[in-house]
């Protein structure tokens, strides 16, 4: 197995707090989510149904709301479930911000 490696997505301007922005890396479609100034990362799939959560999803406070269910993820706790239909929390991604460049570690 490959260990992951590190790749530009962007710059950080691109990622304002509070709004979800996808990208494909390496062939994996993910989301990015400022909270509180930091970037979280995620696969770009609810975790009930293979729905992607950069169309169907928002932020709302520290909460990631999927419209296809009303699912809703609390993003203060990595993604945890905090109101179903899903039953897992989402798949975090690694990310990280070095001199204002977003990388992802697929
Ligand atoms: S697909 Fe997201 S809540 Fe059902």
């Amino acid at each position: 197995m490959a260990l992951p490696q590190s790749h530009l997505v962007g710059v950080a301007a691109e990622f304002p707090e509070g709004t979800i922005v996808g990208r494909t890396v390496a062939g994996t479609d993910v989301i990015l989510i400022r909270r509180q100034g930091q970037l979280q990362c995620y696969l770009d799939q609810c975790s009930h149904q293979p729905v992607k959560l950069s169309e169907f999803g928002e932020v709302s406070g520290g909460r990631l709301v999927c419209h296809a269910h009303g699912g809703t993820f609390d993003l203060d706790e990595k993604g945890r479930v905090i109101c179903d239909p899903p039953m897992d929390a989402l798949t975090p991604v690694i990310c990280s911000e070095m001199a204002g460049q977003v990388f992802v570690s697929i």
